[in-house]
Formats: C-alpha cells, structure tokens, sequence
C-alpha cells in the first residue's frame, strides 16, 4: 500500500453483522463473533437488525466505506480483518455483487 492509499483510510470503523431471522439462520452470530474475537483498533463490531439482503446473507456491512460483504462465513473474517479493515483493501471475492456491481468485457 502506498503512502495515498494509507491517507484515505478512515479514523473510525464500524463493521454491522446482521442477526436477523434469516442471516442467523446461515451462521451470522458466529460471524459476530468471529469478527469479536479479532480486535482491531478503532473498528467497533456491532450486530444489526435486518439489512434488505436476506437472501444472500450472512451479511457484513463496513461503515463509513460502505462496502457490503455478502454469505460471510466465520473462515472469511481473517482475511476481511487483515486486507479490509488493516490494510484499507476490501475484498473483492466478497463484495455483494447487486451493491457492488462488477462488469467484465
Ligand atoms: S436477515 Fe440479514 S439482511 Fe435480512
């Protein structure tokens, strides 16, 4: 990462794992605890009511970045804890793909 990139990192984090009915149901509170158990400085952890994207949950939410994970499982937590939310680099392999549309050509 360059000096830039380090710059745009914001001070404050929140990371919002949903705990609603169906995301529950696909593993999010062990998904809450997942990201629990790897504390980073200045990133908050909270669980939230439902977020509209049942259907492809578990789903993480990164705040003031919005950037949207979708079908989190607790084994995708490390990777999203070092590259996303230390090194500033979402993961693309999880990005919801109807908020983070990708094209290809
Ligand atoms: S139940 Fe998690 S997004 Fe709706």
């Amino acid at each position: 990462m360059d000096s830039n990139q380090q710059q745009q990192q914001p001070q404050y984090r929140c990371v919002i794992v949903c705990q609603h009915s169906s995301c529950l149901r696909n593993g999010s509170a062990e998904v809450l605890q997942a990201f629990r158990d790897y504390p980073v400085p200045n990133v908050i952890i909270e669980g939230s009511g439902c977020m509209g994207q049942c259907s492809s949950g578990p789903t993480v939410r990164v705040i003031p970045d919005e950037i949207w994970y979708c079908r989190i499982k607790p084994h995708d937590v490390s990777l999203i804890v070092k590259q996303h939310l230390i090194g500033g680099q979402p993961v693309e392999a999880k990005l919801h793909p109807r908020i983070h549309p990708r094209f290809y050509f």
